[in-house]
């Protein structure tokens, strides 16, 4: 079986269409765990309605990234994942983490990358007048929403586009594209050890 571990920190609408298709066989795989930085987190809830296991590790208990990161490695290892995906997971990551499971862990970020990596990239859309904005699903590396590009999915912004709407347009383009990467990893059509290199970047334009 494929086993996915999923990291998280709000509120798990990732997570919860990675579930979804998974129960639907969307994806040849399970959730197999999910861990949270935030004990509030909503997506913990979202686990416990699916009957997955999730485990709370707070990076406030830790004295440096690197001794947080060293407590997740060694809570994912227990399960045994095939692949680890970051949905949400608000927390940058060293070099503990990204070298223990280099090839083996994917992000999605809510912009065009190599544009706009860090936060409030729809607000950067608005201001910027982009006519388009979109998502990215990459291998995780060291430097901060910069890993080689496994997929993007690309959406038109709208004229007068509110803030909101471009927000929820952005989730639905999430819930498409990170299910449908998980599944072709699953299955082997994308290996993540070759992105980068000769694996073709997938791109998608939805209509949303
Ligand atoms: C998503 O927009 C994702 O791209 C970003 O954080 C958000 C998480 O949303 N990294 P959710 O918790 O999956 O609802």
């Amino acid at each position: 079986m494929f086993k996915i571990i999923v990291l998280i920190s709000g509120s798990g609408s990732n997570l919860e269409a990675i579930m979804q298709a998974c129960e639907a066989r969307a994806i040849d795989g399970n959730v197999v765990g999910v861990i949270s930085n935030n004990a509030d987190a909503f997506g913990l809830e979202r686990a416990k309605k699916f009957n997955i296991p999730s485990k709370v590790i707070n990076h406030n208990d830790y004295d440096s990234r690197e001794s947080f990161d060293a407590a997740l490695v060694s809570s994912i290892n227990r399960f045994e994942p095939n692949l680890i995906v970051l949905a949400g997971f608000m927390r940058i990551l060293s070099p503990v983490m990204t070298s223990a499971f280099q090839g083996m862990m994917i992000n999605i970020h809510p912009s065009l990358l190599p544009k706009y990596p860090g936060l409030n990239t729809h607000g950067q859309v608005i201001a910027n007048k982009d006519t388009q904005h979109g998502v990215t699903v990459h291998s995780v590396s060291e430097e901060l929403d910069a890993g080689p590009i496994v997929a993007q999915a690309r959406i038109s912004v709208n004229v007068d586009q509110k803030l909101d709407d471009l927000i929820e347009r952005i989730h639905k383009a999430e819930h498409l594209l990170f299910p449908k990467v998980i599944g072709m990893i699953a299955s082997g059509e994308i290996n993540l050890k070759k992105t980068g290199l000769d694996q073709e970047v997938i791109y998608k334009n939805y209509e949303i």
